[in-house]
Parts: structure tokens; C-alpha cells; sequence
């Protein structure tokens, strides 16, 4: 924290598709507009997006432009219309903001603006989790959500605000159950259902990380025979009634939806990752990301469900938390080690 000042805030902008990053001082605004926080963030969450953001320029409308889709810190000062949070308060919040059209976010810098109202986008930081390990956890809770409840209405019932307009399944396949937003899926879903059969897949050193989040049983993604093996697993050997897949594995695992069961829903729920797939005719196909969630009905009851489910254990890290470096000036390096991380979430303290 060594570079920011009252009157300044050290930020690090993507200078160009491709980089180079650049540790850059700008002036504070006075006061943050009408329905805004202004955040000084203790740890920032690092995501796949930000390495596609920096590779292919994705979602970035200008240079240079600051990246990180998440953090956590305390509310130095808010807006005049701001109700739900004071300066002092301890908030995590999703602060990808710019890339979507908003004048706020970008978590690679000291400080950041938030829209600060209607629950969408920060919430109250869960007092039994440090700054790094809650930095970790929005843009996965959020998208697992919305990857469940909005592709079908796959009810959760402890999110009773939520539209939930859909039909339960008897089974559930989790592809990528050792990734972040797999394994929050896997935790939700378990937390909602507790005798659903849920199906996972991983490699096989996380079988048993992706277990202890809720999995049923876990299968390796690498195995010529995973379609068979789901499906002899599976009551009956009649196989699965949805899939979500949380890391584009149908498009290279692309006979995964004989999996699904031919009598059941046939649904196939995907997290935009940029990858297309393609489901097989009759089969039921939606892709959604963090943001729908605002946009759902009763979606401002989401983000801060988040906070009491942390608190009252009923949440937990879905998986590792690593301290990957302090200061902005180790994000670049990080940033080049997210394709190769496995069942673990980097994170940079401040
Ligand atoms: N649009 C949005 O709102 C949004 C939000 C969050 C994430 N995303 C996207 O969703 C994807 C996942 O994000 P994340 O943060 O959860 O990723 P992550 O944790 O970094 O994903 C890494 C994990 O993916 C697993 N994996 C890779 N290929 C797999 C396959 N074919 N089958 C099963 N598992 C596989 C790996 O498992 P093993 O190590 O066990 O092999 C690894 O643990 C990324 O593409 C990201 O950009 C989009």
C-alpha cells in the first residue's frame, strides 16, 4: 500500500492488448457519485477472465483499462444515495463494472468505486473470513448461481426471493468440479438438495477436494470411458437429468450429453466462457453468467445471502485460497499463472 495518498490511488492499467501493465498514480474523485462506495481494497480475487481479458482484449472498450473482477476492502466514502453501507464497513464486491458499461470497478488498483445499492454488486464482508479469503469469493458464488437457477429456474430454496419457476432434477452432472465456480455449484446445490445425486468431474487428484464440497461421485475428465461410467453410476444406469458445465468441457467432451437421461429434462446449463458448444438436437441448452443474476427477479436477495450463508458455516471456501503475492505490482506475474491452476483460487493482498 506503499504508493497511494489521500489525494491519489495507485492503480495498474492494461496499457495495450497483450500488455505490458503499468503501476499508474491518479487523482481521487472527490466523492464518489450519488449511488456509488469508494472502496480501498485489501485483496483482490484473480480470475480466468482477467488472463483472457489481458490475451484477447475481451470486454475492454478502451486502453488503458484496469482490470479484476473482485475484491474486498472498506468503504472510505459513499454517495448521497447510498443506504445499505457507511464509510468503515467491511464489503466484498464484484468490480467488473467498466467491461460491462458501468463508470465504476476494476479490482487492480487500491481503490474502486462500486454500485453501492440494491445488493446487486457488494455486500457486507462475512466477519469469519479474512480479507483474502473473502476477496475469493463473489464471482464464483454469483455465477454458480446463475448458472443453476437462471438457465432453468432450478429452484434454491434458501434463496426464497429468487425466480425459481423450474423444475427440480432427480441428478446432476457438474462438469469442472474442481474449478471455482464448479465447486460453489456443487456446495449450492448440495446445500439445497441433500440426497440429490450430484456427479462431478475432475482429475483425479481432486476427487476427494471435490467430494468434500458435496459431489456424490467424482469421475476423471481424461478417461476415455467417463460416459459409460457416469452413466453406470447413475439409479437405474438411466443417467443424469441435467448437466451444468462450468468450464466448457462439452466442447471438447462432446459426446458428454449421452449422459443425460432420454426420459428426463435434458438440460445442459453453461457458463459463458467464450467457447461455443453444441448440445445434441432435444436437448435443452442455456448459457449465463455472474451478471445475469441482476437481472433476475428477486436477484438483489443473491450477493447478500452470500454473507450470512459464509457466517453461519453453510458456505465455505469452495476451494484452496492461495495468497499469490502483495501489491499490485505482483498481479502480471499471477495473472500468467491462472491457466495452469488446479482446485485453487489466487489471490493478491494489498
Ligand atoms: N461469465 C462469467 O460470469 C464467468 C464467471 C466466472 C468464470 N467464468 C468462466 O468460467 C470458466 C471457469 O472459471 P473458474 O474461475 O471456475 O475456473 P478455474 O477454477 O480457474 O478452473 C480451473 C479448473 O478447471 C478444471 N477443468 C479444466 N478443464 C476441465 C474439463 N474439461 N473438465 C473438468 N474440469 C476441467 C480444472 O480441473 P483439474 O485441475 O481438476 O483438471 C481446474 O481445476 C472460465 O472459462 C471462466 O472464464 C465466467
Amino acid at each position: 500500500m506503499s504508493s497511494t495518498t489521500p489525494e491519489t490511488t495507485a492503480e495498474l492499467h492494461l496499457t495495450q492488448q497483450g500488455g505490458p501493465f503499468k503501476l499508474t498514480q491518479v487523482p481521487n474523485t472527490p466523492s464518489p457519485p450519488a449511488n456509488q462506495a469508494r472502496l480501498r481494497l485489501h485483496a483482490i480475487g484473480l480470475n480466468l477472465l482477467d488472463k483472457k481479458q489481458l490475451d484477447y482484449g475481451l470486454f475492454i472498450p478502451q486502453y488503458p483499462f484496469v482490470l479484476g473482477g473482485e475484491g474486498a476492502g472498506i468503504v472510505e466514502a459513499v454517495g448521497p444515495d447510498v443506504k445499505d453501507f457507511q464509510p468503515g464497513d467491511e464489503v466484498i464486491a464484484i468490480l467488473s463494472g467498466k467491461m460491462r458499461g458501468f463508470d465504476w470497478g476494476g479490482a487492480y488498483a487500491e481503490r474502486s468505486n462500486v454500485l453501492a445499492d440494491g445488493g446487486f454488486f457488494a455486500a457486507r464482508k462475512p466477519r469469519n473470513v479474512g480479507m483474502g479469503e473473502a476477496a475469493s469469493l463473489p464471482v464464483g458464488y454469483l455465477t454458480a448461481v446463475a448458472v443453476i437457477a437462471g438457465s432453468f429456474g432450478t429452484p434454491l430454496a434458501f434463496l426464497p426471493e429468487l425466480e425459481n419457476a423450474g423444475v427440480v432434477p432427480s441428478s446432476v452432472l457438474v462438469l469442472g468440479g474442481s474449478s471455482v465456480t464448479g465447486a460453489a455449484a456443487i456446495q449450492l446445490l448440495r446445500y439445497a438438495y441433500p440426497s440429490m445425486p450430484i456427479y462431478a468431474t475432475s482429475s483425479r487428484h481432486n476427487f476427494d477436494q471435490v467430494k468434500a464440497v458435496g459431489a456424490t461421485e467424482v469421475f476423471d475428465y481424461h478417461s476415455p470411458s467417463i460416459v459409460a461410467d457416469i452413466k453406470a453410476q447413475t439409479p437405474g444406469s438411466k443417467g443424469v437429468d441435467t448437466i451444468f458445465d462450468f468450464v466448457a468441457a462439452g466442447a471438447s467432451q462432446t459426446d458428454i450429453c449421452d449422459v443425460l437421461d432420454p426420459a428426463g429434462l435434458k438440460q445442459y446449463g453453461a457458463v459463458v466462457t467464450g467457447v461455443d458448444i453444441s448440445v445434441p438436437d432435444g436437448v435443452k441448452y442455456a448459457i449465463k453468467d455472474a451478471y445475469d443474476v441482476s437481472e433476475m427477479k428477486g436477484g438483489g436477495s443473491v450477493f447478500p445471502m452470500l454473507t450470512q450463508l459464509v457466517e453461519e458455516g453453510k458456505y465455505k471456501l469452495p476451494v484452496e485460497v492461495k495468497i499469490e503475492g502483495h501489491g499490485l505490482e505482483s498481479i502480471p506475474q499471477a495473472v500468467e499463472k491462472l491457466p495452469k491452476v488446479s482446485g485453487a483460487k489466487l489471490v493478491i493482498t494489498l
